[in-house]
């Protein structure tokens, strides 16, 4: 599986998870403000983190997704995930990425995912980059049963 891993990270941690994805599906990684159309040609899955900001995604994130051409993602996977708090008002910015990434073409892989930080500036939470890294394996199954489903023999 080809896939490229964006991200934005103001204190790192969001950097940290999205590396820990990007090592388990064997795949690239960009901070999303460093991302040209270019480097989608051959990818199979598209994977996008932001950290919450304001309930939505960090303003580089923002742009990007403003500036998506209609059809990008056509034929290709996408899935994402965000970076904060712990509570129910923390807000959820992957939802948000995901609606867009669909308008764009992308087709959802996988639900949402949150990694959690203890405070603003990090550190993540005890066990998310184990998350991470569990995450990404669930990325390449899941990829592995839709796109490639394993031929039936009669
Ligand atoms: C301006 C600002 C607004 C934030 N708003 C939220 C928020 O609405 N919900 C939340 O859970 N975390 C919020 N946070 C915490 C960030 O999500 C946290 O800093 C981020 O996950 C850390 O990731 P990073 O190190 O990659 O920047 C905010 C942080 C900043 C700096």
């Amino acid at each position: 599986m080809k896939s490229l891993v964006l991200y934005e990270s103001k204190y790192g941690n969001t950097h940290k998870v999205a590396d820990a994805i990007a090592e388990g599906i064997g795949g690239k990684i960009c901070c999303v403000s460093d991302f040209n159309p270019t480097m989608l040609a051959d990818v199979e899955l598209l994977v996008v983190g932001s950290p919450i900001h304001g309930w939505q995604p960090s303003e580089d994130t923002g742009q990007f997704l403003t500036h998506l051409d209609r059809e990008v993602l056509k034929g290709k996977y996408v899935a994402t995930f965000d970076t904060g708090f712990k509570s129910i008002l923390s807000g959820n910015a992957a939802s948000k990425i995901l609606t867009k990434l669909k308008r764009a073409g992308g087709r959802q892989l996988m639900a949402t995912e949150k990694f959690v930080v203890e405070k603003a500036e990090g550190p993540l939470a005890p066990g998310e980059l184990d998350r991470a890294k569990a995450w990404a394996s669930s990325l390449q199954s899941e990829y592995n049963r839709i796109a490639h489903p394993a031929p039936h023999f009669v």
